[in-house]
């Protein structure tokens, strides 16, 4: 099937379309592994805008743009550097980078960005994160890594944590897996996740998030709160410990960045998946440029 931007992560609610590209990204491992990856991207250019600060997803992106043969153009600190200064529009600045680019990878603080940039695009635009909407890459990676380490999306018991309100990896991730069983969430999603049919049960300290299949568990994202205070004031409130994890079989991963919502002794436990989680956004970004410039 086809794709023509990536904005939004229900997109991959379609079976179709997730298994392609989760079959995709692990023939680029496998490839990845025995060093011959074809360059089925030669001569295209992708264009990395990012408004926001990344370090995975910018970096991922480029790295699967190089490892798959095209060339990078890139913005970083977009807000700051870019004609953005002056007035500049984003659907301008949109209709200029399309003119010389294959494809554009957009990173905004606004939300419905993506949307925006789609409207008025002549080359596919992919959501790498607009403010706290959406970031369906992210969830594509969570999806491989899950589908890697677990085996299946159905009867899962994911425990979400620690800031749902201001999260769009955990928003984004939530609302695709809401289609398969045994959801657990938090207040703020409950709506549209009950909505899709799926069970959520709010919790209030980290013990339910123990001993269920996969505890998600990322930063509060003080860059999203609007009064800093609360942010200070809920900070280390809950932070998850290798002491925790004694005895317990749960899969343990985080968008990352982490700032004090766990210890960094959890990197050795067997439980932490973090690490393979980042690495597996390389696979799943080549998988994606492959699909995008191949539609
Ligand atoms: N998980 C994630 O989006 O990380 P970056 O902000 O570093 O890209």
């Amino acid at each position: 099937m086809k794709l023509s931007h990536l904005l939004s992560s229900e997109q991959l609610s379609n079976p179709e379309l997730l298994d392609e590209l989760l079959e995709s990204a692990s023939f680029m491992e496998q490839n990845e592994k025995t060093g011959n990856q074809p360059q089925t991207l030669t001569g295209k250019i992708i264009a990395c805008l990012f408004f926001e600060s990344s370090t995975r997803t910018r970096l991922s992106f480029e790295a699967a743009t190089l490892k798959l043969g095209a060339k990078v153009i890139d913005m970083q600190s977009g807000m700051e550097s870019s004609s953005t200064v002056k007035g500049e529009s984003l659907e301008d600045t949109i209709k200029i980078v399309s003119g010389y680019a294959d494809c554009i990878i957009l990173r905004h603080p606004g939300e419905g960005t993506a949307e925006r940039a789609a409207k008025v695009s002549s080359v596919p635009i992919i959501n790498a994160g607009d403010g706290g909407n959406q970031h369906p890459t992210q969830t594509l990676l969570d999806l491989y890594t899950i589908k890697k380490e677990v085996g299946t999306f159905e009867n899962l018991h994911i425990a979400f944590g620690l800031d749902p309100k201001h999260s769009r990896t955990i928003k984004s991730l939530a609302l695709v897996l809401s289609k398969y069983k045994g959801l657990r969430a938090s207040k703020d999603l409950l709506s549209q996740l009950e909505s899709k049919g799926a069970k959520v049960e709010e919790a209030f300290d980290l013990s339910p998030g123990l001993d269920a299949h996969i505890f998600y568990i990322n930063r509060l994202q003080g860059e999203r709160f609007e009064n800093p205070k609360e942010f200070e004031n809920n900070r280390k409130k809950l932070v998850l410990t290798a002491d925790m994890l004694k005895n317990k079989k749960v899969r343990i991963m985080n968008p990352l960045p982490r700032i004090d919502e766990m210890e960094t002794s959890v990197d050795d436990s067997p439980n932490a998946l973090y690490f393979k989680q980042a690495k597996n956004g390389l696979y799943v970004r080549m998988a994606l440029l492959h699909k995008v410039l191949n539609s």
